[in-house]
């Protein structure tokens, strides 16, 4: 997909990477860009700064997402492309096990990161379907395919949002809807600050939401299901299919080497 002329909504998209994203997608010539977060205000500036509409969203409420779309397309005409990228991370508790994060951390993550995306793609498939045309774009992280050391949280339900976005492929891939995850490894926003310094997962380096962005414009020209910000993803990935066993020694070395 070339997005010049498109109608596209980013969620999460009040700061780093959704707001680069917008940035990104005004750039390349959208016709609108939606730019939707929790945080209205941020929102607002967002889309001020590049001539779009700011909507105030809850992801993790259904029926602000339905109202997002009916606005959206009320406003702009049919969405063409729809991001997903709100997302939120928590820590285990320091010193306690991988189940140890509170039962309200683990829900908000659920919703957020995993539900969110239902709702969404519950929101915006049936027009799509019926133009047989559509692109959902998924902010996952490479947790979602390999694993984030000290939140058991955030990689459970990072892996829950590929298996989502891998039924919606393969479901409605006959009914021309197109899909892609964006699993990158460290990138520099304050989501990051979570992490001190980007933590296991910056071994590879930190990369900044602009580079993203350039990975997703590449990525949604080319359709391909997995964007990777940092490319050494797909051989981690191919390592732990290959032998799961030493994949997890590998792991335990690196959790050990940041504990230290
Ligand atoms: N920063 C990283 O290192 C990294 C790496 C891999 C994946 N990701 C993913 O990228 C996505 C964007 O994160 P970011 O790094 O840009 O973080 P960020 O904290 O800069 O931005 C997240 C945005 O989501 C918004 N948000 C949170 N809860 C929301 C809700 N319920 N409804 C609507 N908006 C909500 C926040 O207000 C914020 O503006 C997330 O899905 C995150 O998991 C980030």
């Amino acid at each position: 997909m070339q997005i010049k002329d498109k109608v596209v909504v980013v969620t999460g998209a009040a700061s780093g990477i959704g707001a680069a994203l917008c940035r990104r997608f005004h750039r390349e010539g959208a016709r609108a860009v939606v730019v939707a977060d929790l945080n209205g205000d941020g929102a607002r500036l967002v889309s001020q700064e590049i001539g779009g509409i700011g909507i105030q969203t809850d992801v993790a409420v259904e029926s602000d997402l339905i109202r997002l779309v009916q606005e959206t397309e009320n406003q702009c005409g049919p969405i063409d492309l729809f991001c997903s990228n709100a997302g939120v991370s928590y820590r285990d508790e320091p010193d306690g096990t991988a189940a140890s994060c509170s039962n309200e951390n683990w829900q908000k993550a659920w919703d957020i990161n995993v539900m969110a995306h239902v709702y969404a793609a519950r929101a915006v498939l049936p027009g799509m379907i019926a133009r047989k045309n559509g692109y959902l774009l998924n902010t996952v992280s490479a947790a979602g395919l390999l694993n984030q050391i000290g939140s058991a949280s955030y990689s459970t339900t990072k892996h829950a949002a590929i298996g989502f976005a891998e039924s919606l492929a393969i479901t409605h891939g006959d009914d021309g809807i197109k899909v892609s995850v964006i699993c990158p490894q460290a990138v520099a926003t304050p989501m990051l600050g979570n992490f001190e310094d980007g933590g296991p997962q910056g071994v590879d380096g930190i990369v900044t939401p602009e580079d993203v962005a350039d990975s997703v414009v590449a990525g949604l020209a080319a359709e391909s299901f997995l964007i990777l910000p940092h490319e050494k993803v797909r051989l981690y990935t191919q390592r732990k299919i290959s032998d799961y066993d030493r994949w997890l020694n590998g792991m335990r070395r690196l959790r050990r080497s940041f504990a230290n």
